[in-house]
């Protein structure tokens, strides 16, 4: 029987990063920590308040710009909750999230089947930093806050890997907070970078310029740019034609 209810766990991942109040140490020490807390809980369902809050602002940006139907390959899904929001949001297309993390995709799926989505799929494990990926095509990528908290390789993996799986056309959509012209945008995310830069020396804000020259040498065209609240950007690339 699913489960209905609130999930008393709270993912504290960097996707809460929103600029709009500065954090305690503490707490962006364990936003920073990425990882599942472990208190107790009646089922694997995680929740992450950013991805809440995110999630509808997000979703009006991908029915502008995915194709009107087909699988859309979640990378780095975390929680799940915003797979289960996209799937409800977008009926004519096929959902299929993944993550590296194990407790995540326990959260993912049980997230999926509390939603009772048919059309988002169960999660799969992958690493964008992997050169094969358990999956071979796709007609749209989303990662959304997942190359400020993972080295360098794991963006090259994005989209080398979306190279591969996208056919000529088809969007890759990525979101998270970026500097601009080398700066920071807001000074809550100069701090933000620093508490990422002290949790793992490979991990910070990326510069939009080199994210763009990244997916351009990969075989993507330069990105559309949508500024968002809390001082984040989507990014919606498309495989070259
Ligand atoms: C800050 S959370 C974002 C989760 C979700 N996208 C959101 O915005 O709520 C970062 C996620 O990236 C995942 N991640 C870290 N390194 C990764 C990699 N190399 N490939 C794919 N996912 C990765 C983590 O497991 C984690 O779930």
């Amino acid at each position: 029987m699913l489960r209905i209810g609130t999930p008393r766990r709270t993912h504290h991942c960097t996707c809460g990063k929103t600029g709009v109040q500065k954090r305690s140490a503490d707490e962006s020490k364990q936003l920073n920590q990425a990882e599942l807390s472990k208190t107790a809980m009646a089922d694997a369902r995680l929740n992450a308040p950013a991805a809440l809050r995110n999630r509808d602002l997000i979703l009006e940006i991908l029915r502008a710009y995915l194709p009107p139907q087909g699988l859309v390959l979640e990378i780095a899904s975390g929680s799940g909750q915003h797979c289960i929001r996209f799937g409800e949001g977008l009926p004519h297309h096929v959902i299929q999230p993944s993550d590296p993390n194990r407790e995540a995709r326990a959260s993912i799926n049980a997230w999926i089947a509390e939603s009772g989505a048919a059309n988002v799929h169960q999660a799969l494990a992958i690493d964008a930093a992997e050169d094969v990926w358990p999956r071979k095509t796709a007609d749209a990528i989303l990662c959304i806050n997942m190359i400020h908290i993972a080295p360098w390789r794991a963006a090259c993996g994005l989209f080398a890997g979306g190279a591969k799986l996208l056919p000529s056309g088809a969007p890759l959509y990525l979101y998270g907070p970026f500097k601009r012209d080398g700066r920071h945008i807001a000074p809550s995310n100069e701090a933000f970078d620093a508490s990422l830069r002290h949790e793992n020396p490979e991990w910070g804000v990326r510069d939009l310029e080199a994210v763009v020259a990244l997916a351009t040498s990969c075989g993507f065209e330069a990105p559309k740019i949508i500024e968002m609240p809390a001082n984040n950007l989507s990014l919606v690339f498309h495989r070259e034609k």
